[in-house]
């Protein structure tokens, strides 16, 4: 049965260039699980872009002296060359800063506001007096009333991430020149967060395959209670709020972003499939939708967006899982923008291969606790694991066939063990399949890294460069046995290595794309001769990549 699964990933802020932190925390993940979707034959829906509005995109614009547009344009140009050269397989990647996306968002405002979960409220909002402005949340920062960290920002605690309005913070002082706000009262539209509180503990009952991290923070955050919050704000970049009067405020920057999902497929079907009601293939109950986030952005996509989807409209799919996870460090530090502490995409693509860091990042994915990136260990996994064990048996097995079958497959009937290896690469096709399906990247990952573990003892035992000489019968057994494990490796690594498999594919005489062969492995065909191959992957050296990247890193930190 085919599903329609919508792969829905956070919506980055184009402020600055992408970095290895976003790739492993949610783009990467979105994009092992969309490529394994589609193998398996779903229709699969792979949608976000870039978040043109909010302060990070204005505080920059000001410290540069230039327009919001300006900066937000430049980091989406930096993404689409990101996703281009890592291969993340958008169905569409658009920004926030279309007229579709105000017209949703807009909408979406209307409707709730004829439906009274929309008010007018007065709240205190934090005043600059020297700076005669509203200040935005994310301008404030103070003690976090709930874990007591003293840098909680006025929208959200980062350490224990409860999300906040500025009044919440303990001495709380302005960003941009530490003094402390004043607070003022002004009308602002309040969202009837509170309403679902019930509805939302309900559907959370049967998650229980939600990550551990994500279901505790949603739950501890519903028995705090849910708050009415504050939708609009006093700025001039951002959606317009669609009401008489309000030409001076703006739709909060995180109530519109979330919109995004939705007004992405709309776009996506609109522009790209030339159906306008095709969305809807995707928003409907039978479908089914993963989010993509860093932890950061959980209370946003397991409370606020599925609030607003109740809201709006009966039977709009409320998100299935939100595999969320824990955060990449860098070489024992957090990876900092600010700091300029980061491997930044777009540099690390000018020097090196796509699948090797797609491989490092999956084995090393922040599952369920964070990881670390470190050169080093890019190094190493990319030598012992990546040429040292699956790229070397898939070359032992292919040049070993040229060099003394002349690159023919061999027509053999299987004994035992060689029986046992194929039932067992089939195996893991079976077990891998379940992980992804469950978004346990890293577990399916081991499963194909295990079966190249076989596959490279099974031929050490075999020793077919000996048996040759005496046994031709026994040494094609070997190879038409590696041939299956090779040509199942190929689908294994396919979600994440999707440039080596297709290369892999060509090797084993196959033509299209790697994609559309399903998940199984394609039968070898006794008599077919196969192409001469290349290694998949390169060897790196270890002391001149630590060194050169170590430099790098420190001069520009
Ligand atoms: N722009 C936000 C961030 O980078 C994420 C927004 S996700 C969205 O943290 F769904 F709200 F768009
Ligand atoms: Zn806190």
């Amino acid at each position: 049965m085919t599903d329609h699964i919508l792969v829905a990933v956070a919506w980055p802020y184009a402020n600055g260039p992408l970095h290895l932190g976003h790739i492993a925390g949610a783009y990467l993940p979105a994009d092992i699980f969309a490529r394994y979707n589609r193998i398996i034959g779903n229709k699969v829906l792979m949608v976000s872009g870039s978040d043109s509005h909010g302060t990070p995109i204005t505080i920059r614009a000001d410290a540069e002296n230039t327009t919001p547009e300006k900066i937000f344009s430049r980091y989406h140009k930096d993404f689409q060359e990101s996703w281009e050269g890592l291969n993340i397989s958008w169905d569409l990647f658009t920004t926030t800063d279309t007229e579709n996306h105000h017209e949703v968002s807009q909408r979406i405002f209307t409707n709730l506001l004829d439906n009274d979960l929309l008010y007018e409220a007065k709240a205190d909002l934090p005043y600059s007096v020297k700076e005669k402005r509203y200040l935005p949340d994310r301008y404030i920062v103070g003690t976090c009333p709930n874990c007591g960290s003293e840098n909680a920002r006025g929208d959200q605690c980062e350490e224990c991430g409860r999300t906040l309005d500025p009044q919440d913070l303990i001495n709380p002082r302005s960003t941009t020149d530490g003094s402390i706000p004043e607070f003022r009262e002004r009308s602002h539209f309040m969202f009837r967060l509170s309403r679902f509180e019930d509805t939302l503990k309900e559907w959370l009952e049967d998650k229980t395959f939600w990550r551990p991290n994500v279901l505790n923070q949603t739950t501890g955050l519903l028995e705090q209670g849910l708050k009415d919050r504050a939708i609009t704000r006093d700025l001039s970049w951002g959606i317009q709020v669609p009401v008489d009067g309000w030409e001076d405020r703006r739709i909060y920057v995180w109530f519109e972003a979330v919109i995004g999902y939705l007004s992405a497929s709309i776009e996506w079907a609109k522009e790209v499939a030339k159906d306008p009601d095709q969305w809807k293939n995707w928003w409907n109950e039978e479908s089914k939708s993963y989010y993509f986030i860093g932890k950061d952005n959980i209370p946003f996509h397991t409370i606020i967006w599925p609030a607003m989807l109740l809201a709006y409209e009966e039977g709009l799919p409320l998100p299935h899982n939100v595999p969320s996870n824990e955060f990449l460090n860098l070489e024992s530090g957090q990876f900092s923008t600010s700091r300029n502490w980061a491997v930044w995409v777009s540099d690390y693509l000018s020097r090196y291969e796509a699948d090797p860091l797609r491989y490092v990042l999956s084995a090393t994915m922040p599952e369920t606790s964070d990881s670390e990136f470190t050169w080093r260990d890019f190094v190493r996994r990319n030598n012992n694991e990546l040429v040292g064990t699956y790229g070397n048996l898939v070359h032992r097995t292919l040049t070993f066939l040229q060099n003394n079958f002349d690159g023919t497959v061999p027509e053999v009937e299987l004994q035992k063990p060689s029986n046992d290896l194929i039932g067992d690469a089939n195996k893991a096709l079976l077990t891998s399949g379940e992980y992804l399906s469950e978004c346990n990247f890293r577990a399916s990952l081991k499963t194909a890294m295990d079966l190249c573990q076989q596959g490279n003892r099974y031929l050490d035992d075999r020793e077919p460069w000996k048996a040759i000489k005496t046994d031709r019968n026994h040494a094609a057994e070997t190879m038409f046995t590696m041939l299956h494990v090779i040509s199942t490796l190929k689908i294994l690594f396919y979600p994440f290595l999707p440039e080596s498999s297709q290369k892999l594919h060509g090797y084993l005489g196959e033509t299209g794309l790697v994609e559309s062969k399903g998940w199984k492995s394609t039968p070898l065909i006794p008599g077919d001769k196969l192409p001469k191959p290349e290694p998949l992957f390169q060897k790196l050296d270890e002391e001149k990549v630590v060194s050169d990247e170590t430099q790098r890193m420190k001069k520009n930190a």
